[in-house]
């Protein structure tokens, strides 16, 4: 595992664009697993300026994002779908058929996850999985739980989770509860995991995902034994990291 500390927030933004960009320069035909949510938005930015600048391209690149709300349809603001759209590919050379972002219409759910896995494995996998991480330790939608679930599958959100999504919706009452996620075997498959996490309402997480044990109570905790895993967080996040002997200072 490899942590680096960054100054801010646009640092950590840098340095994960610099990762994502170095990953589709050496493998343009690379599967991106990918993550919404207000952490990566300058990330992709940055991203989005170099392929405006003719620096990269993602012409040959294909994406599956982590997680998608019940219910919501692709053009709801708030579906995650309309969120990958507007803040990535709609600014990127992408094949818009080479994006992928669960159904969160699908009439049988059950259907849509297990061919969201057949999907993902019909991919040959994730090259790199970039990933947000919520303040309770989830990663996607794989809330805190006894166990970890493999497979994507219907998650109920937490109480945690919708008091902190719900700064994007008009009110907590708008808030879906419940979830499409990629499920913990796809996101530990991927050859390499890029998290970001930024500000101080990140540090306990960031403290109990990766100073804490292994424990499905906080999800984030597995990434520990990925064997290539890299966290870009800022100081503020880092603030409560107990053991600081795999941080490195950028
Ligand atoms: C979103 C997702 C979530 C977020 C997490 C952090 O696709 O997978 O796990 O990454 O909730 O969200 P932000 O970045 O808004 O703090």
């Amino acid at each position: 595992m490899i942590i680096y500390e960054c100054e801010d927030y646009r640092a950590m933004s840098r340095r994960a664009a610099n990762i994502i960009s170095a990953q589709v320069i050496l493998k343009p035909t690379s599967v991106l697993g990918l993550a919404t949510g207000s952490s990566p938005i300058s990330t992709y930015g940055l991203l989005a300026d170099w392929v405006a600048r003719k620096d990269l391209s993602f012409a040959q690149v294909k994406t599956i994002n982590l997680d998608e709300y019940k219910g919501l349809s692709p053009e709801h603001d708030q579906s995650y779908r309309y969120f990958m759209n507007k803040n990535f590919f709609n600014r990127i050379d992408i094949d818009m058929k080479n994006t992928h972002v669960p159904s969160g219409l699908a009439t049988d759910l059950e259907a849509e996850c297990r061919s969201y896995d057949a999907l993902i494995e019909g991919l040959g996998g994730i090259d790199l999985q970039l990933l947000g991480l919520g303040r309770n330790g989830h990663i996607g939608f794989n809330e805190p739980a006894d166990t970890f679930t493999l497979g994507t599958h219907v998650v109920d959100l937490t109480e945690s989770t919708i008091e902190a999504n719900k700064r994007f919706f008009a009110s907590e009452d708008d808030v879906p509860r419940q979830a499409i996620t990629m499920g913990v075997k796809h996101i530990m498959q991927a050859h390499r995991i890029v998290v970001i996490a930024s500000g101080l309402s990140k540090a306990d997480a960031v403290a109990a995902a990766f100073g804490g044990c292994l424990d499905p109570h906080v999800p984030a905790s597995i990434l520990q034994v990925h064997p290539n895993c890299i966290l870009c967080a800022d100081k503020e996040a880092l603030s409560k990291l107990p053991d600081r002997s795999a941080v490195i200072t950028v």
